[in-house]
C-alpha cells in the first residue's frame, strides 16, 4: 500500500511542451503539499487488468487510462488489480490526479520492486499525471526543463480549501489544458507563468509573504484568463467562486494575510501562514462555516 499526497500550486502548471519520455511543461510550476488530503493505493495479483477506485470498479476507459501509464511503466508484468481510495473529493480540482499518480507510482516501484529513486518516481509520474511530480516534495518545482526539486523558504505555508463543490468537473484539467492551449493569449500566459516561477522562487527565499501571495493571486487570473480567451471558451469558476474571493479580499483588509487561489475546479484555496491559522479560521467562520477543509 502507497500513499501519495495532493498539492496545490502557487504557480500554476498549466501546458504541456511534449513528452520526451517524461512531460516537458511550457512553464515552470510550484507548489505546496497537502498533510491532509491524499489517495491510497493498493496492487494485488489478478486474472485480468482491473481498476477499482473508492470501491467501484472502473469503465473501460478510465482502466485503459491507468494501464496506459503501468505499461509505461514496466515493461513486462503480470496481470493486476490496482485498488485505490481518495481521501479527497476526485476530479473536483482538488488535485486527485496529483495524489492518485503518486501513489500509484510508489505502489508500483514497491510491487514491482523497480528501486526507483524519489527523483526519478517524480518524473516517472508526468507520464500519468503533469502536478503529481511535485507531491514527492514539500515545496516543489516543476520547472520548464522538465527537473522536479525542493525549494526552501523560512515561511511556515499553510493551504485551506473553501469548498464550492465537491462534484466532479465538467471538463478534465487534461482537456481543459489543450484547449486552453490553442487561446489567443497563451504565449503571453507562458512567458508571464516563466517570470512568476523565478519571481515567486525569490521571494520565498526572501521569506516575503505577500510577495508570494499577490504572485499567486495574479498567477491564478492569468491561468484562468487563458479558458475566457479560448475556442470554445469556458470557465471552471463560478458565481460563489467570485464571491468566496471578495470576501477574503475584505478579510485581508482587515489585516490578517490571507491569498487565493483556483484549479481546475470552483472551490477556493486559501494561502497563509501556519502561526496566523486561529485568527484565519475564527474569520473564515464567519462566513464559510461548513465548507472549510484544512489542506
Ligand atoms: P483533479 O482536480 O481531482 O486532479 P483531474 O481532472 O485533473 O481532477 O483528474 C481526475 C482524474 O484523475 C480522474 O478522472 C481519474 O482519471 C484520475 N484519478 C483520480 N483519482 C485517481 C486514483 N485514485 N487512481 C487513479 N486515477 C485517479
Ligand atoms: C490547474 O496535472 O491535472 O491544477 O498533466 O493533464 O494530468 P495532467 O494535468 P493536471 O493539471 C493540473 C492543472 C492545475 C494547475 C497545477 O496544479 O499546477
Amino acid at each position: 500500500m502507497a500513499r501519495g499526497y495532493i498539492n496545490i500550486a502557487i504557480v500554476k502548471y498549466w501546458g504541456k511542451k511534449e513528452f520526451n519520455p517524461y512531460l516537458i511543461p511550457t512553464q515552470g510550476s510550484i507548489s505546496l503539499k497537502s498533510n491532509r488530503l491524499y489517495t491510497e493505493t493498493n496492487i494485488s495479483k489478478s486474472d485480468v487488468d482491473k481498476f477499482i477506485l473508492n470501491g467501484v470498479v472502473q469503465n473501460e476507459s478510465e482502466t485503459k487510462k491507468i494501464f496506459e501509464f503501468v505499461d509505461k511503466v514496466v515493461k513486462e508484468r503480470e496481470k493486476i488489480c490496482i485498488e485505490s481510495k481518495n481521501y479527497v473529493p476526485t476530479a473536483a480540482g482538488l488535485a486527485s490526479s496529483a495524489s492518485a499518480y503518486c501513489a500509484l507510482t510508489k505502489e508500483l516501484n514497491e510491487y514491482f520492486k523497480l528501486n526507483l529513486s524519489i527523483n526519478e518516481m517524480a518524473k516517472i509520474s508526468t507520464m500519468g499525471s503533469g502536478s503529481a511530480c511535485r507531491s514527492f516534495y514539500n515545496l516543489a518545482a516543476f520547472d520548464k526543463y522538465g527537473e522536479v526539486y525542493e525549494l526552501n523558504t523560512d515561511l511556515n505555508l499553510a493551504m485551506l480549501a473553501i469548498v464550492v463543490s465537491d462534484k466532479k468537473k465538467e471538463i478534465p484539467s487534461r482537456d481543459a489544458m489543450k484547449i486552453a492551449q490553442n487561446s489567443v493569449i497563451y504565449p503571453m500566459w507562458v512567458k508571464r507563468a516563466n517570470d512568476d516561477f523565478e519571481k515567486m522562487k525569490k521571494a520565498l527565499i526572501e521569506n516575503d509573504f505577500v510577495k508570494v501571495g499577490n504572485i499567486m493571486e495574479k498567477n491564478t487570473i492569468i491561468m484562468h484568463n487563458t479558458t475566457f480567451r479560448s475556442n470554445p471558451l469556458f470557465s471552471f469558476l463560478n458565481e460563489e467562486t467570485y464571491s468566496v474571493i471578495k470576501t477574503i479580499k475584505r478579510i485581508r483588509m482587515r489585516g490578517i494575510n490571507v491569498f487565493t487561489t483556483m484549479d481546475a475546479g470552483p472551490n477556493v484555496k486559501v494561502l497563509y501562514l501556519k502561526e496566523d491559522e486561529e485568527k484565519v479560521l475564527e474569520a473564515l467562520k464567519e462566513y464559510f462555516e461548513g465548507k472549510i477543509l484544512l489542506c
